[in-house]
């Protein structure tokens, strides 16, 4: 149970509609559409997944694990917004103004229209906002903001809705585009940004793995563009710096030979990224057989082996599988089941899968392989990074242009593309 404490009920704030004016029933062909206009920052993964820029007026949320680097993305991103002639407001409640100055500096940012504020405090904030008329706002971050009206701790669920939606408000009132960062926490739902994405127009998540240097961004849900985007980051000493090839990074570090290794060409958004599919298999030594998965479904992957066993005759259960998708991402969609069973059968037989091949393919249950969404962008990808075969569904094989530099094998069942893998 969560304690909630009500504001003053003679507020008029729930007069405020999403357009910021007062608002009445119109008949659909009476009402005009004002053309959209996005600012695009510098950085193209950040627009990507914004759905093409920054749009005045938003709430856009932030969210991530505690040193992620939301601050040093929501910094990088304030210092291209400023270049670009607008004005921004960093507010944060977590470092002084001369912390944030001296990350900016260690970043090498600096301008004249960008203003640091260390407050925690709502109506103070919005104060300023009015007096300082920004285009831009970053709230860093909304668990240490407090509204004066609420007497609960800051960062508990009526402070964080309270403050959400009075930056809603300005937001929209003022056309002013405003950045929220939410710190996820560990006990996940309660006052984390999961309560508020129903209050914002688009929800980013920033993520990846603390001991790897890459940082996807992603969004959850976005009222200007689509949600299936992602962003790729490198943290390095001078901030983020944009992945644009990041096919070419993730099989950098590929070993050449090795068995339990196989690549896909998974859609990540619009864009096809080539990925290795690592595993492991050895006998299990004692009781249970152990499987973990990282980056990688761990229900997809037992349904992988369940098919494997019974259609293909690979003998799983005692067997210990540990799965991967190598660089810290994390994939979710069906075209990688077949680079998953290649890469088990791979590690299963000891026998390696050819460096320069590709796997791509839905596995259904009995066996068969289903053909996949955007076949053409994938399998051209593959070719461009010199990829010299890859495996599709047979299905899959029709309607396109296959490019000449990449023999295209269609298969129809696992098996039968575990055979033309391995010989
Ligand atoms: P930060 O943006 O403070 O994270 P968050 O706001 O999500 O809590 O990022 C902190 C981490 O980023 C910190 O561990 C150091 C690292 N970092 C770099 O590696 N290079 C840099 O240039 C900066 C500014 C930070
Ligand atoms: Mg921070």
């Amino acid at each position: 149970m969560v304690e909630e404490k009500l504001p003053d009920q003679s507020d008029s704030r729930s007069r405020v509609t999403m357009s910021g004016k007062a608002s009445k029933a119109e008949p659909i062909t009476d009402i005009t559409i004002e053309k959209e206009e996005r600012v695009k920052t510098k950085m193209a993964e950040f627009n990507r997944v914004l759905g093409g820029g920054v749009v005045p007026g938003s709430l856009v949320l932030i969210g991530g694990d505690p040193g992620i680097g939301k601050s040093t993305l929501l910094l990088q991103v304030s210092a291209q917004l400023n270049q670009q002639g607008g004005k921004v407001l960093y507010v944060s409640g977590e470092e002084s103004a001369a912390q944030i100055k001296m990350r900016a500096e260690r970043l090498e940012l600096r301008g004249t229209d960008f203003y640091l504020y260390a407050e925690t405090e709502i109506s103070a904030i919005q104060g300023t906002i009015e007096k300082l008329k920004p285009d831009y706002v970053i709230i860093d971050s909304i668990q240490t903001m407090h509204h004066v009206k609420i007497d609960s701790a800051s960062g508990s669920v009526s402070q964080v809705r309270e403050s959400t939606s009075t930056l809603m408000q300005i937001a929209k009132m003022n056309e002013i585009a405003i950045f929220i960062v939410g710190h996820v926490t560990k006990e996940g739902a309660i006052a984390g940004p999961r309560m508020l994405e129903h209050m914002v127009d688009t929800v980013l998540y920033f993520e990846g793995e603390q001991h790897h240097t890459f940082r996807i961004l992603r969004a959850v849900k976005n009222r200007f563009g689509s949600t299936n985007e992602i962003g790729i980051f490198e943290m390095r000493n001078g901030g983020l710096k944009e992945v644009l090839n990041p096919s070419q990074l993730f099989l950098e570090e590929r070993l050449a030979g090795a068995t339990g290794s196989a690549v896909v060409a998974a859609m990540e958004g619009t864009r096809p990224m080539l990925v290795e599919i690592q595993s492991l298999i050895s006998p299990t030594v004692f009781g249970n057989a152990k499987r973990t998965s990282s980056g990688l479904d761990y229900s997809r992957v037992s349904l992988i082996m369940a098919v494997l066993e019974k259609r293909a005759g690979l003998l799983l259960q005692n067997q210990d599988a540990y799965l991967k998708a190598a660089g810290g991402v994390r994939l979710d969609e069906p075209a990688i089941d077949l680079s998953i069973a290649i890469s088990i059968a791979s590690s299963y037989k000891e026998k390696e899968t050819r460096p320069t091949d590709c796997f791509i393919g839905e596995i259904g249950l009995t066996g068969e392989i289903r053909s996949v969404s955007k076949i053409e962008q994938r399998v051209k990808e593959a070719a461009k990074l010199g990829f010299k075969r890859v495996f599709i569904p047979k299905n899959n094989k029709d309607g396109w242009e296959m490019p000449d530099k990449i023999e295209v094998i269609g298969c129809t069942t696992l098996s039968e593309a575990i055979k033309k893998a391995f010989i």
